[in-house]
């Protein structure tokens, strides 16, 4: 794919990183951001990520940070928004997006729940309009959900898919615009279950999170759930879920455990506990752990 201008709205913890991972394909990219103090520690966090992963030091030099829309968008081919998740803020964002961009230009937004549908709901030139949906740090996790609402064209979904591909993403087609996409829908199903165990005693937090890590979750990252299923054979899945479906957790609204959690300020790492007991010692090293998992794995992609 030939190299083309970018722009990226937001340079947070999702903006900068998908402006390093469009640079390290090749591009150029523009950032947006009305705060200076986040422009300003741009630099500082591009470099951050180019050291985990060893890119060239030529690639930071395609990024640049802008204090004004219009020049930042001025002939871009596509657009990613990863500005704050509030729907009015995004709706101006993307009115602003339509009179600074040419009508071909892809405006893409990165919001984690709100429906592009939304987003883009006053626009005139709907069809070039598409959700993103990268996961934390976008520079690192390959996934990107590439949602296509009732508006977006074809034409739209392929060149999003083509670009993302071509900058080492691994990027999937989501047919409808509905909460939570697919990735979010199946965490938080999973999370659903979670709480219910332990909130009903069965087992302790950190038991839980050794069943996923060391059990199943062992084996994920190489064998999806309906891969696996169909490895063990569906009449096997079949008998296991007539025994198990009804007795899984179905409420319709967080747990009362979840919300006396949060009502009481424990919040998680930040606050010292949450479902488990933290110190910042316990927490930066699950922090490093992470990191250090996932730029091996970005590392190892980049050299097959
Ligand atoms: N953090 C995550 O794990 C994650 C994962 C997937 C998607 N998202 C989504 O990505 C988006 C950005 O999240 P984040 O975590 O990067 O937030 P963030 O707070 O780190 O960054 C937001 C950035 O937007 C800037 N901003 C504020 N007002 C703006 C405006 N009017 N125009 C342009 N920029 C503006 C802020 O200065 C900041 O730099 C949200 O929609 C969020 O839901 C976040």
């Amino acid at each position: 794919m030939t190299a083309q201008t970018i722009g990226v709205v937001g340079a947070g913890l999702m903006g900068h990183g998908i402006a390093y991972l469009l640079a390290a394909a090749g591009h150029t990219v523009r950032i947006y951001d009305p705060s200076a103090e986040w422009r300003d520690s741009l630099p500082q966090r591009l470099e951050v990520a180019r050291e985990l992963l060893g890119g060239d030091q030529a690639l930071l030099g395609r990024i640049s940070a802008h204090d004004r829309m219009v020049t930042a968008m001025e002939d871009v081919a596509f657009v990613f928004e990863a500005a704050p998740e509030k729907l009015p803020l995004k709706q101006q964002i993307f009115a602003e997006l339509e009179s600074t961009t040419a009508p071909s230009t892809i405006l893409a937004s990165n919001s984690s729940a709100i429906p592009s549908t939304d987003i883009g709901a006053r626009l005139k030139h709907r069809d070039r309009v598409v959700g993103t949906h990268f996961w934390n740090p976008p520079h690192l996790v390959p996934l990107v959900e590439v949602i296509q609402n009732d508006a977006t064209s074809d034409e739209t979904v392929r060149k999003t898919i083509d670009l993302l591909r071509e900058a080492g993403r691994e990027p999937v087609h989501v047919k409808k615009d509905i909460p939570g996409f697919v990735g979010n829908r199946l965490q938080h199903a999973l999370k659903r279950e979670a709480i219910a165990l332990v909130a009903a005693g069965v087992c302790d937090a950190e038991t839980l999170d050794t069943v996923v890590k060391s059990g199943f979750g062992a084996r994920m990252a190489v064998l999806g759930p309906l891969e696996q299923s169909d490895l063990v054979g569906l009449d096997l899945t079949l008998d296991i879920q007539n025994v198990l479906i009804a007795d899984l957790d179905n409420s319709t609204e967080p747990t009362q455990f979840l919300k006396d959690k949060v009502a009481s300020g424990k919040l998680g790492m930040r606050t010292g506990e949450g479902f488990r007991r933290w110190t910042k010692e316990s927490a930066d090293a699950v922090r490093e752990r992470l990191r250090n998992y996932l730029a091996e794995q970005a590392r190892a992609r980049k050299k097959k």
